[in-house]
């Protein structure tokens, strides 16, 4: 590979410890900018990564923390907003600042994970339009010369996700039922292997400069079909009870003032929109798609 040092903002999440660990089997050292580096000593095991801890996360300390890359990839994301975090930070005013701190620090290439159905304008969710937004300001630096490539997973699978691993939590812990929000939300969950070799290919391939590449699973579930896979699959059978429009709020309503906000009314509104692709960007990128089937049950079970 020709990339030297990769500069990973939020590898301390589920798909940078993936892409991480990934970077270290192709022997391609990385740096990771650390908020809180007590919580991420582990990352000091994967080969060739090297924490970086960053106090402010100014222009300033960004640019002196992205020294000798040659790559920036953006993994930052929330699911909701407080404690301090809000999805403007997080979504817009970071990766802003990071195309800024990229073309000072003269790193030439930046990858951003966005999401399916991001849109400016016309996002049914704060989430969503926050991620257009996103897009808009980081893909605005190639004016100035950076070259941006985005990608908009589905939700992502594999091991440590948030996806079936909280449902198979869920389903232990119900009595034999589980009221479900929005249960015909359609989604084709696509493998986090899958998400990291497409950052991968598109580091060093010029000619995805400039381009969104949609990326999907194979197939495509309800939201009810996931929830009934995960029970069968960690073998507890569940009745799936799925709620109508107005309950889904009502659910979301009371949730996201619970701790640990399970489902706020900011998911429900991202829910409105099925996650599904409109071109398959891992064909475009020549990677075969992984199945559920493959991976699941070996670490739910
Ligand atoms: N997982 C999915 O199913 C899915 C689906 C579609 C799109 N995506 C997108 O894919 C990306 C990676 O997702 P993920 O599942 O790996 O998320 P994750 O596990 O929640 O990790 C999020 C990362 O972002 C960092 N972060 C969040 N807010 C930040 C801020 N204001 N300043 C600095 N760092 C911040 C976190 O740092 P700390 O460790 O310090 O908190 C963490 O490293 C995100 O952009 C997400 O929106 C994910």
């Amino acid at each position: 590979m020709k990339t030297q040092r990769v500069f990973v903002l939020g590898g301390t999440g589920f798909v940078g410890r993936h892409f991480l660990n990934h970077l270290a089997r192709l022997g391609v050292p990385s740096r990771v900018p650390a908020r809180h580096p007590h919580r991420c000593r582990d990352l000091g095991l994967i080969q060739g990564c090297e924490s970086y801890p960053i106090a402010g996360w100014s222009e300033e300390d960004l640019v002196e923390a992205m020294a000798g890359c040659t790559v920036v990839v953006n993994l930052v994301g929330v699911l909701d907003e407080g404690a301090g975090r809000t999805f403007e930070q997080s979504h817009v005013t970071l990766p802003e600042r990071a195309t800024r701190a990229a073309l000072r620090a003269g790193v030439p290439r930046f990858l951003h994970l966005s999401a399916l159905g991001a849109d400016a304008e016309s996002g049914p969710s704060e989430y969503l339009r926050s991620k257009g937004r996103g897009e808009r300001v980081v893909h605005a630096a190639s004016v100035q010369g950076l070259a941006v490539t985005s990608f908009r997973p589905s939700v992502i699978f594999g091991p440590g996700d948030r996806f079936f691993n909280r449902f198979a939590g869920l389903i232990r812990r119900m009595p034999g039922f589980l009221p479900l929000a929005c249960p015909e939300a359609r989604f084709a969950p696509v493998h986090v292997g899958d998400v990291v070799k497409a950052l991968v290919r598109a580091m060093d391939a010029p000619e995805t400069q400039g381009q969104v590449h949609d990326l999907c699973g194979p197939r495509i579930f309800s939201l009810r079909d996931l929830v009934m896979y995960t029970s069968q699959t960690i073998g507890r059978p569940i009745r799936v009870i799925g709620l109508t429009d107005r309950l889904s709020r009502l659910q979301a309503r009371v949730f996201e003032k619970l701790p640990g906000k399970l489902f706020t009314m900011d998911n429900y509104q991202s829910l409105q929109v099925d996650s599904l692709c409109r071109t398959s960007g891992l064909a475009e990128l020549g990677i075969e798609a992984t199945d559920i089937e493959v991976v699941v049950p070996g670490y739910l079970t």
